[in-house]
């Protein structure tokens, strides 16, 4: 057992609980609510006795701390490719010694911000080529694709908004960014949800945040239960697991 809560899979014709941890990743615009709803997740699952790991993006490392630095520091002055490569390079280190290792021991792993950013930001942002970040993106997470994405959507002068409350200032490197940068982002966002409806799940973000919680919450557990129901849980394995981990794997590291 993985201290996943017992979900009900009707499968081996019995009660027999099926515990499946999940790789679920939480996107957005600045200030749309992320960090809080990853926080609040987290303590739903922890509350049922799941073991979990929260993490983000750029930064989750000990080592990648001072790429999410040099990336939020509005006096760098940073070439887009250049921005792209750290981003890339945050991403190997933490997939590498954090969220494979979290899912290879069962755990779900909670991540705010994952390559779906990279899309959004350095693609629809910054203008670099989709299919190529696409690449580079399998690349730097090893194939790693999350099971559940929730897109939390609110209208870019909200999601600055709030952001500028909570930082009391200028903000970071993106935040200082023009707004029609933010849209760009927006937009992209609602491209990655229309080019992948199986996976990322579109939460209302302009509500309360309390609504928004429950909107997170209904989708997670949605996603426990499809994830049981799915045929590795019928083998008895799983999301995360060594047995799925070939669906995770498809792009081994070149
Ligand atoms: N639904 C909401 N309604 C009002 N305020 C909110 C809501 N969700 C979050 N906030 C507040 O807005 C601010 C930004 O939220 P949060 O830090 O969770 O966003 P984020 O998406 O993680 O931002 P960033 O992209 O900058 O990391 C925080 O001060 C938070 O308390
Ligand atoms: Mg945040």
């Amino acid at each position: 057992m993985n201290g996943l809560p017992p979900v009900a899979s009707g499968s081996r014709g019995g009660n027999t609980p099926r515990a499946v941890p999940l790789f679920l990743t939480l996107e957005g615009i600045e200030g749309c609510g992320k960090s809080t709803q990853a926080a609040r997740i987290a303590a739903h699952l922890r509350g049922k006795g799941t073991e979990i790991v929260v993490t983000r993006e750029p930064g989750g490392t000990e080592v990648t701390a001072q790429i999410r630095s040099l990336l939020a520091d509005p006096r760098s002055n940073l070439d887009p490719s250049a921005e792209l490569l750290l981003f890339m390079a945050d991403r190997a280190q933490h997939v590498a010694s954090v969220i494979l290792p979290a899912l290879d021991s069962g755990k779900t792993v909670i991540c705010d911000r994952y390559s779906d950013s990279t899309m959004a930001y350095q693609g629809y942002g910054r203008g670099h080529d989709l299919a190529w970040l696409e690449e580079l993106n399998l690349f730097a997470s090893r194939g790693v694709v999350p099971d559940l994405t929730l897109w939390i959507d609110c209208e870019v002068r909200v999601g600055l908004g709030r952001a500028k409350t909570r930082s009391g200032g200028p903000g970071d490197r993106f935040e200082a960014e023009p707004l029609a940068f933010h849209e760009r982002i927006r937009n992209g966002f609602v491209a990655l949800h229309s080019a992948h409806p199986e996976r990322i799940v579109r939460i209302e973000g302009n509500a309360a945040e309390d609504a928004v919680t429950l909107a997170c919450i209904a989708a997670v557990e949605a996603g426990l239960a499809a994830a049981a129901a799915s045929p590795a849980a019928e083998s008895g394995t799983g999301a995360g697991t060594e047995s799925s981990a070939p669906a995770r794997r498809a792009h081994p590291r070149r």
